[in-house]
């Protein structure tokens, strides 16, 4: 059987990951793959627990190194229970997030230490790495207030560490798409859904043949 596809989508608040990430399975499933829709910090029954930690409650709940290593107890679950299997079963893995959020978020955001996310990357992802990820762009100004829209009664912990944060993160996913353009690809996400959709297609199809 030949190994599964692994699709991770990035980017910061209020950018339409997640339903877009919906709407790829849905065109995935109707050319007869097997899929996999999933989340991070999430996924499996322990991750799942460690997200309730980590995205509720106040903004100094965690120190930015406490929350990697968190983010990476939860991403080991993951990969070790859900990722790696299913892509040894040939399923298409599709993750709403993944170890770009943690280099951008704890790590360009929080300051940690850029060099041990890589240590950590090197040890817990070790050969588990997306085959495509997909950096949804967007002024932070325009996320947060979509996010905003979206769930003004319960801002979760990130979306309530304000502007220059969220700018910083910007900046660092173009900076990761840049530094590996063989995994990522910058999706524009200012326009409507079905463009938006429309650009992921046609980057699943050059690069993963669906
Ligand atoms: P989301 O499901 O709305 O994207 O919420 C998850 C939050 O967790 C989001 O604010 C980004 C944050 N996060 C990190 O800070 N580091 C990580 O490694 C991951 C996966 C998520």
């Amino acid at each position: 059987m030949t190994r599964g596809r692994f699709i991770s989508f990035e980017g910061g608040e209020g950018a339409g990951k997640s339903t877009q990430a919906r709407r790829l399975a849905e065109r995935l499933i109707a050319r007869d793959h097997k899929v996999n829709l999933t989340r991070e910090p999430g996924g499996t029954a322990g991750a799942e627990s460690l997200r309730g930690l980590l995205v509720e409650g106040g903004t100094e709940r965690w120190s930015p190194l406490s929350e990697a290593l968190l983010m990476y107890a939860a991403r080991r679950d993951h990969i070790e229970r859900l990722i790696r299997p299913g892509l040894a079963r040939g399923e298409w893995i599709v993750c709403d997030r993944f170890a770009d959020s943690s280099r951008a978020y704890q790590g360009a955001g929080g300051g940690v230490d850029p060099d041990f996310i890589s240590a950590l990357e090197k040890w817990v992802l070790e050969d588990t790495r997306p085959d495509l990820t997909l950096i949804f762009d967007l002024p932070a100004e325009i996320g947060l207030e979509r996010a905003g829209l979206r769930d003004a009664a319960a801002q979760g912990r990130f979306e309530a560490k304000g502007l220059k944060f969220h700018q910083t993160l910007r900046t660092e996913f173009l900076a990761i798409a840049k530094a590996h353009p063989e995994r990522c690809v910058v999706i524009d996400a200012s326009p409507g859904p079905d463009t938006v959709e429309d650009q992921i297609w046609a980057a699943v199809s050059a690069r993963l043949d669906p």
